[in-house]
């Protein structure tokens, strides 16, 4: 994959290229490597994250001992099956899309890697599917790490209630934070609607993270942006 085919915001095809065929292809599981070119075949794979983040992804996980975890936006299942080969045997988590069709592209592949028992997949609407497990006591800091991958406009929604579903020192990762880079697009750059309505929401949502004293930010450039919160509050 070069960068120009890929969501990279790294300018350089060949430095994207060598990473991809340094570090990333020659340690990457079998199974992602199926499910990644099964994507790819897919009119929207650009959907897809990307597998210089899934690694980042996974190595994450591990590094926070995670257990819990939530996954909004599933597609596929790219980026969950990357969760689950980075959590323990009893490790479990709650993945939700509308469209449960995307879904069972990929679950042949989880299915075969042997993950399939860590995925409690949850067909519906984000915000609806949020606000049932904040209803529930028990899931008021349960979770370890939660990656939010869908629905850009509703991302402070999703803050308010994936805070009281993590623990502290958990980790929230938003995706796509830099939207192409458009964040910085001058008001007379030619954009699509959408690209616009997603840059002004995606701006809304940096300025409102970078003020939240709830957590501890971290602003990546891998892929088209990925922000780390860490719950501190
Ligand atoms: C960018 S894709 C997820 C990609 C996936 N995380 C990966 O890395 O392969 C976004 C997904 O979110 C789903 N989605 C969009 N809006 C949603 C909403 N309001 N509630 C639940 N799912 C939604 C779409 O059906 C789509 O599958």
């Amino acid at each position: 994959m070069a960068a120009s085919d890929s969501k990279t915001l790294l300018k350089s095809d060949a430095v994207y290229k060598y990473i991809l065929e340094t570090s990333v292809y020659p340690r990457e599981h079998e199974c992602m490597r199926e499910l990644r070119l099964l994507t790819a075949q897919h009119p929207w794979s650009i959907m897809a994250s990307s597998p210089d983040e899934t690694q980042f992804i996974g190595m994450l996980l591990k590094i926070l001992n995670a257990r819990n975890t939530l996954e909004i936006g599933v597609f596929t299942g790219y980026s969950l099956l990357a969760t689950a080969l980075a959590l323990p045997s009893d490790g479990k988590i709650i993945a939700v899309d509308k469209n449960r069709e995307y879904y069972e592209i990929g679950s042949p592949i989880i299915e075969k890697a042997g993950m399939t028992h860590k995925v409690d997949f949850r067909e519906g609407s984000a915000l609806a599917i949020l606000n049932e497990l904040v209803a529930e006591e028990k899931n008021e800091g349960n979770f370890d790490f939660a990656f939010i991958d869908a629905d850009k406009v509703n991302y402070l929604n999703y803050h308010e209630r994936v805070l009281k579903l993590l623990r502290i020192g958990g980790i929230i990762a938003y995706d796509n934070t830099l939207w192409s880079g458009f964040v910085v697009a001058s008001p007379d750059e030619p954009l699509s609607e959408k690209d616009r309505e997603l840059a002004h929401a995606t701006r809304e949502f940096n300025k409102a993270i970078a003020a939240d004293p709830r957590v501890e930010v971290s602003h990546l450039s891998i892929a088209d942006g990925l922000t780390l919160c860490r719950r501190i509050a």
